[in-house]
């Protein structure tokens, strides 16, 4: 079975559509999203465009703020301090990778909690890991929206995630534990990777590594989610999982483009939605 994401990203769209729209008419403002990317990384740039574009697709508010490179850290969190003081902008993402010289961490920190869209502050990260209501990372909210979808059995199983970022690895390998899945976090380090790989129910691969997982690495059946995107030297997209030679044994997986990547967009969508809620009822 295909898990197609940017189906069930486009039926998600089109209901918070509607939802916007009726938002408007009730409290006479959309809400509003300002995306700010520093630098021109190619790949930045295709997912603040397609970021960009499922704002309109919803009908929010909002503004692309393209900053040059060279911008400094200063300029950088001046910035995003006069868009936490605007009290028309709802949510705030300031997409990563951040070029060198700015700190990454600074910046998540000088993002209101309240229209951190991402759930990267580290308040939004405690409660997250605390069970309190919050911001939830928009990729790891994707994958459990196309488990559910799919009705995947979680309980008692054991996931394994390879990867432990913040952004992806660390928050997926949570909301799996919260649905009772055992859980196995791998990584780079990991020894002997294909018999870690081997034993999960449900696979998620978050490395940024292309295709490192191959089909004697997947037990039968198993449920695969592949949060890479990799461009390959020919300029194909793949994905961290080798998917010709992991289809034929998964039981479902998601392909790449069109699996998780949509599903992230769609997400961002939802929580500025759940930003203007929350400001709205202040
Ligand atoms: N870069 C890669 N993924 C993400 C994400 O989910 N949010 C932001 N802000 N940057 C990213």
């Amino acid at each position: 079975m295909i898990l197609d994401g940017k189906q069930l990203a486009q039926q998600l769209k089109e209901a918070m559509r509607e939802q916007v729209a009726a938002l408007a008419k009730q409290y006479g403002r959309k809400p509003c999203l300002n995306v700010i990317i520093v630098g021109e990384n190619p790949a930045s740039m295709a997912y603040v465009q397609n970021k960009i574009k499922a704002t309109e697709y919803c009908g929010f508010d909002g503004e692309l703020i393209q900053l040059p490179e060279s911008t400094s850290q200063e300029e950088l969190l001046r910035i995003i301090r006069e868009c936490n003081a605007n009290p028309t902008v709802d949510g705030i993402l300031v997409q990563l990778p951040l070029p060198k010289h700015i700190d990454e961490q600074a910046v998540i920190e000088t993002i209101d909690p309240d229209k951190d869209v991402d759930g990267f502050h580290p308040s939004n990260v405690a409660k997250l890991w605390l069970n309190q209501p919050t911001i939830v990372p928009c990729t790891p909210m994707g994958i459990m929206a196309l488990l559910e979808h799919s009705h995947t059995p979680l309980e008692g199983r054991h996931a394994v995630v390879v990867g432990r970022s913040n952004i992806v690895g660390k928050p997926i390998a949570k909301l799996l534990l919260d649905k009772n899945c055992t859980v196995t976090i791998a990584h780079s380090r990991t020894a002997d990777l294909g018999a870690v790989c081997r034993e999960a129910d449900i696979l998620v691969v978050a490395v940024g590594r292309p295709r490192i997982i191959t089909g004697e690495m997947v037990k039968p059946g198993a449920t695969v989610i592949d949060v890479g995107i990799n461009r390959t030297d020919n300029g194909k997209l793949v994905g961290d999982v080798d998917f010709e030679s992991v289809a034929p044994v998964a039981g479902a997986i998601t392909p790449v483009p069109g699996g998780v990547g949509p599903m992230t967009i769609t997400m961002l969508m939802h929580n500025t939605i759940q930003c203007f809620q929350k400001r709205i009822n202040k």
